[in-house]
């Protein structure tokens, strides 16, 4: 077992770059599967633990995988199995992505329900709404969502709430159903649009996707392509957030400023200065920042995977800031971690009403799911003293080498085994 272990204390300077985007490269990766020719050549995908537990589900399913860097090449014309049912699957949230895979170009699949990080009850009836609207049977059998069909035939479909999962799930299955179906009231994350871009590329036609309509006319086969991931507009946001929590300037380099537009606004709002460049954005900070309250919502408000980092700055603004988190409604226990290290915050239903407090203390604590270990390091980043961060396999499943990228700006943090 490791851990991270931060010297807090010191201000941030240098440029940092951004990997490819984790929520677009763990669909990107299963939608690979629907070529029935050709390999799939990614570029820009993210050393992360959730992109390995693909790779290792794709291989047994029958894909051939060449990893060099931070690229894979993607064959799945000898794909051998429909069913995804082992311990990976279970490990992951995106592993429901190779059910919409699956049936478009199989018409059957058999995927074990998916797992992923703690933050509150995690349905996917609108996923299986989808289906079901395309003309597959959806039966969850023994922890499994097993799925069927004679045909897809396209069909209108209006979501019941704005879903990430379910927008793109559904629009794998539909590119490669007979005729158009319409999504409506669907998601408009950048990594929503980065799917579509690559099914284009792979020979569907979807339009609208960044909009909340999306128009996909199905085709009857997808094949490999050149891809390359968008950036990961989440870790851009949680190293401008660490900048402005720790002081200094930080340039976050490799990245697409319009995706940030809801960080940018609160961190200017709180004081900083955020200077914007065509792929860039260098955020400065000196002194104390001002609260502000911060309501997450779907793309294009403020992104509730970087509401816990924003906590911890947050927590050591001048006066009090309200989070109210919309999204999920279990999203807040990292609050009891920033706490053991002197922060005031209560959680009251949805809401968490932070007394910014002058300093906090380095203190051992542990990363409660993914985006909470992110808030952690920035914690420890600001704290007085020495700060260890346990439970390093939540961390690692979305940030690429975390600790070296924060090394690179000046921060004293180290991966040491427990
Ligand atoms: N929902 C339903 N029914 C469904 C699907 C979703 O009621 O069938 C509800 C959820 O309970 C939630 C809301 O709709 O309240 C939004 O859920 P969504 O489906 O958008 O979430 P997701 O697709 O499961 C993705 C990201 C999450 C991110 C959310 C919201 C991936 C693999 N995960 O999850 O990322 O928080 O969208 O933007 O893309 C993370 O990266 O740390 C993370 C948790």
């Amino acid at each position: 077992m490791e851990k991270l272990v931060v010297h807090g204390g010191n201000p941030l300077n240098g440029t940092i770059e951004v990997s490819g985007a984790k929520n677009a490269a763990v669909a990107i990766i299963p939608a690979a599967i629907m070529a029935s020719s050709g390999v799939s050549n990614i570029d820009n995908i993210p050393d992360i633990e959730d992109v390995r537990c693909l790779e290792r589900i794709l291989e047994s399913l029958g894909c051939k995988i060449k990893r060099c860097n931070n690229s894979a090449v993607i064959d799945s014309t000898c794909m051998t199995s429909v069913d995804a049912c082992t311990d990976d699957v279970r490990k992951m949230r995106a592993s429901y992505y190779l059910i919409g895979a699956m049936l478009g170009r199989f018409k059957e699949a058999k995927v074990e329900l998916p797992g992923g990080c703690s933050i509150g009850v995690r349905p996917i009836d609108q996923h299986i709404k989808g289906f079901e609207a395309l003309g597959a049977e959806v039966k969850i059998e023994h922890g499994a969502v097993c799925v069927k069909a004679e045909k897809l035939v396209g069909a209108n479909i209006f979501f019941d709430v704005v879903s990430v999962g379910a927008t793109i799930n559904v629009m794998l299955a539909a590119a490669l159903a007979e005729g158009t179906t319409i999504l409506e009231n669907v998601a408009r994350e950048p990594h929503v649009v980065d799917v579509a871009n690559f099914l284009n590329t792979m020979g569907a036609n979807i339009k609208g996707a960044g909009t909340d309509v999306i128009r996909i006319t199905g085709v009857k086969e997808l094949h490999g392509c050149d891809y390359s991931v968008i950036p990961d507009q989440i870790e851009a946001g949680t190293f401008m957030i660490a900048a402005a929590a720790c002081g200094g300037r930080v340039k976050i380099d490799n990245i697409i400023p319009k995706h940030l537009e809801s960080i940018t606004a609160k961190l200017i709002e709180m004081g900083a200065e955020v200077i914007e460049d065509e792929d860039s954005i260098t955020v400065v900070s000196k002194g104390r920042l001002k609260a502000v309250n911060v309501k997450t919502l779907p793309y294009p408000g403020f992104p509730t995977d970087v509401q816990q980092p924003m906590s911890a700055l947050l927590c050591i603004a001048e006066g009090r800031s309200i989070i109210n988190e919309s999204i999920w409604e279990c999203r807040y226990k990292h609050v009891d971690e920033l706490k053991k290290m002197g922060a005031d915050i209560k959680v009251e239903g949805r809401s968490a009403i932070i007394d910014g407090v002058s300093k906090l203390t380095g203190a051992v604590v542990k990363a409660t799911d993914l985006r909470a270990g992110a808030a952690m390091v920035i914690a420890g980043l600001i704290a007085e003293g020495v700060s260890e961060i346990h439970n390093l396999d939540h961390i690692d499943r979305g940030y690429p080498k975390i600790e070296e990228k924060f090394r690179v700006l000046g921060a004293h943090i180290d991966r040491v085994e427990e």
